[in-house]
């Protein structure tokens, strides 16, 4: 005779498979953008491993302006910017990546402890074992960590003369409210501290749209890429084929627009939704948003920060701001 618990957990697997699966918190923010009108989606699924490595070979294009104009004004005016900045304990390096940029500060600001935060914890883990071999004697803690919602900090990270190292003009990435957010939660993180950011000047749409819609289409796939990224976190039927990659500049809110435009009518299926789109009708996937020297330093004050300097590459194309909180 079979026992009443062999019984149950013979039948306990099949139950257990036919339970529906909650959404997760990415698939319900999918779902709700795609429903919008218009679509949009977040430009964080720009970056899956593909989309990382495009976003690396984006910035060796001879269009993509932003990360030799940055580099040259590190080469041009690191010490100067050092000076600035002052003694530096704890260099925390949000959006991290490779680790790169932070890496090349290292001889100037002479930190004790790097804090690389990146939302790709497996890619910063790479990174981090070749610094630790690099430079033993300085202190590393990688926080894997999507520090857009909010910063948390292990409680081993000094808590005096933190710098935060923002580069690369991410904060552009995010609206007007949520940059300005943003820049309060890095100050109120480092009291008495500050903060080094790198931010992308408005400049005239014929240099601009170039650097976001280059000649080699990698621009494209790395928007295009998204939509294979969806896919597979919503198990949509998103076809790629489907879509053109459209970048634009918008003047009047000062910032490059990335969509997604149907090339015929269409419809998209996942799990517990659908959308039709016409012939046209775009889905917006990013924003990228271009300042004025004076427009960003403004915000930087309004958001707390205090003794704002501001240095730039010999075209005046791209500005790196040092504030102290
Ligand atoms: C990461 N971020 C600062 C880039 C930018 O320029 O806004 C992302 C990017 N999008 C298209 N090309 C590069």
């Amino acid at each position: 005779m079979v026992s009443p618990s062999a019984l149950l957990a013979s039948v306990a697997p099949d139950f257990l498979a036919q339970q529906p699966q909650r959404p997760s918190a990415e698939q319900i923010e999918l779902h709700d953008g795609l429903s919008d009108s218009p679509a949009h989606i977040d430009p964080k699924f720009l970056y899956d491993a593909l989309g990382s490595s495009l976003f690396t070979a984006i910035t060796q294009l001879p269009e993509y302006y932003p990360t030799r104009c940055e580099d040259e004004i590190f080469q041009r005016h690191g010490a100067d910017i050092a000076r600035h900045i002052g003694p530096v304990q704890a260099l925390i390096d949000l959006g991290a990546g490779d680790c790169v940029k932070a890496e090349r500060l290292f001889a100037s600001l002479r930190p004790s402890h790097y804090v690389p935060v990146d939302i790709s914890a497996d890619y910063l883990q790479a990174a981090v074992r070749r610094l630790e071999l690099s430079y033993p004697d300085l202190a590393i803690t990688a926080v894997g960590q999507d520090f857009s919602r909010a910063i948390a900090l292990p409680s081993d990270i000094p808590a005096e003369r933190r710098l935060f190292f923002y580069p690369g003009s991410s904060i552009g990435n995010l609206g007007p409210d949520d940059a300005y957010a943003m820049l309060r939660r890095i100050r109120d993180a480092c009291p008495g501290g500050g903060l080094l950011v790198g931010v992308d000047r408005v400049k005239p749409r014929h240099i601009l749209e170039p650097a976001y819609d280059d000649a080699l289409h990698l621009t494209a796939a790395f928007n295009l890429n998204l939509l294979r990224h969806v896919n597979a976190v919503l198990d949509s039927d998103f076809d790629v084929d489907d879509w053109r990659h459209v970048a634009v500049y918008n003047n009047e809110l000062s910032r490059i627009e990335m969509h997604l435009e149907a090339q015929r009518a269409l419809r998209v299926t996942w799990p517990g939704g659908q959308r039709e789109f016409r012939r046209g009708e775009r889905i917006h996937t990013e924003n990228s948003h271009k300042f004025t020297p004076q427009a960003f330093s403004n915000l930087l004050l309004s958001a707390g920060f205090r003794d704002v300097a501001q240095w730039s590459d010999a075209r005046g194309w791209f500005s790196v701001f040092s504030a102290r909180a």
